[in-house]
């Protein structure tokens, strides 16, 4: 992946990083594997989020280590005429500290040689937890090398700590750069969005055999002219009675008029995702009982769109969209006021959760589901239990976070409608959900994804188009 950032960017994340270790600390953070599909055949290599953060390096066999001090050192693929005429253009150790800033580079091959003596004399050593297979086993590997000289005077370090601890709240707080690449991605989201509404209800007017797969590759068509270099995700793309599926893949099924048809997908640019969903009629005209849910849905995600903002908790969209939706359940006759009482009752009992099963939003930003902890980290011991209502599990809960400036969540709430005993049969089969990535400012947030129309009139305007 080409960037045209300067190193700058990486070395200060390196620096910002490595003041949180200790002064005789030291940090192990590997890119991602890479994957055999089957054969001699690799799946498309994606790097390592964390690593990409901190180094902007996007070859596979490439490894950052920090220390404490502020020093930096990557090992990477040496420089092999003959790999590279078949697999492509290697960086190279020599050429990394001058490109990436970092302060000194060798070869990969010699990783195992080299970390024993890294990590002689540290105090702690930090990596990843639970994230790349084998990783644990390898630094013990070293570590048991280390403690072999022990008896010539040397220092094996004594603790282990999880580095995702430390980059998960540099990465759940975007900067500037950060939010430029955002921006960009949900745009070429947006117009893939409206190229398959525009799509669909054409190849509809035609009388063709529209397919779930045509809208997708009208998607993926649309990404990769923008310069995305892949989706974010497995494109949802959900014909009739399949939305009701949450995660439902682009498959065969026919696109038929008079159902709807729900579209999950975002691309990932130069390392950040994005996350749009709309919901739309196949044909470009909704029904009276499409409308009247779609309506509902849209009117839960503005309320949790006024709910976020600088200062509130994360949970404080989802909340204000379950209120809406409850309420609206309630008014359409998708829940029966004899059975379930008040809205309160609704919200207390969670009888909503028949239709609306999961949560109103997530982190998003390198990864789609985002790294960042949910709970206030200066409220973690604040733990209040609950029964829950449905389940009758014992809930521990704690103090969601409190939302800043600069932090990305996707608003996505929804009602999918099973058929039932007591569900009115006009519903049935009705999914629909719509989401937007929004930027958390100081007054309210900023949607990201807003250039493809939400509303249900404007969606009908432009199929008709
Ligand atoms: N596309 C995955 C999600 O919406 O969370
Ligand atoms: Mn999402
Ligand atoms: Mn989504």
């Amino acid at each position: 992946m080409k960037t045209d950032v300067p190193y700058t960017l990486y070395a200060e994340r390196r620096a910002r990083a490595a003041a949180k270790l200790g002064k005789n600390d030291i940090a192990i953070l590997p890119t991602a594997p890479e994957r055999p599909r089957n054969r001699d055949t690799d799946f498309q290599f994606r790097h390592d989020s964390y690593f990409y953060y901190l180094t902007g390096f996007t070859e596979p066999q490439a490894w950052l280590v920090l220390t404490g001090d502020g020093k930096s050192h990557l090992f990477c693929q040496p420089k092999d005429l003959e790999r590279e005429i078949w697999d492509g253009y290697r960086l190279g150790p020599e050429a990394a500290p001058a490109t990436l800033g970092v302060d000194s580079a060798q070869s990969v091959a010699e990783l195992d040689a080299t970390m024993p003596k890294l990590l002689e004399n540290k105090g702690a050593v930090w990596f990843p937890f639970g994230i790349h297979a084998g990783l644990e086993a390898r630094v013990a590997g070293w570590l048991t090398q280390v403690r072999s000289r022990v008896r010539y005077g040397a220092l094996c370090p004594e603790e282990q700590h999880d580095l995702c601890a430390v980059l998960d709240e540099m990465r759940l707080v975007k900067d500037a750069h950060e939010l430029a690449i955002m921006r960009r991605a949900g745009d070429i989201s947006a117009r893939a969005h409206v190229r398959a509404m525009k799509f669909c209800a054409q190849w509809l007017r035609e009388g063709k055999d529209l397919r779930e797969y045509h809208l997708d590759a009208e998607l993926s068509h649309e990404f990769r002219m923008g310069g995305s270099q892949y989706p974010a995700y497995a494109s949802i793309v959900a014909a009739g009675a399949n939305a009701c599926v949450l995660h439902y893949r682009a498959d065969v099924a026919p696109v038929k008029a008079g159902e709807l048809v729900l579209i999950d997908a975002g691309c990932e640019l130069d390392g950040y995702a994005s996350d749009i969903t709309r919901t739309f009629p196949a044909s470009g005209k909704f029904t009276g009982p499409q409308r009247q849910l779609y309506d509902l849905v849209l009117a839960s995600q503005q309320a949790a769109i006024d709910a976020c903002k600088a200062g509130a908790r994360f949970t404080d969209p989802h909340e204000a969209s379950v209120k809406v939706l409850a309420q609206g359940m309630l008014d359409v006759g998708l829940l029966d006021r004899n059975k379930v009482g008040t809205l309160d009752d609704v919200i207390e009992k969670r009888a909503y959760f028949q239709f609306y099963m999961h949560r109103t939003g997530h982190w998003i930003g390198m990864d789609v589901h985002d790294c960042g902890a949910y709970v206030e980290p200066s409220e973690v011991g604040k733990v209040a239990e609950r029964k829950d209502a449905l389940s009758g599990e014992l809930i521990k809960d704690r103090p969601a976070r409190v939302l800043q400036p600069g932090m990305v969540l996707t608003i996505e709430p929804g009602i999918y409608v099973r058929p039932a005993e007591g569900v009115p049969e006009a519903f049935h089969h009705i999914g629909i959900r719509i989401e937007d990535d929004a930027v958390v400012t100081k007054d309210g947030c900023e949607l990201v994804t807003r250039r493809v129309p939400v509303d249900g009139g404007e969606i009908e305007a432009l199929m008709r188009a």
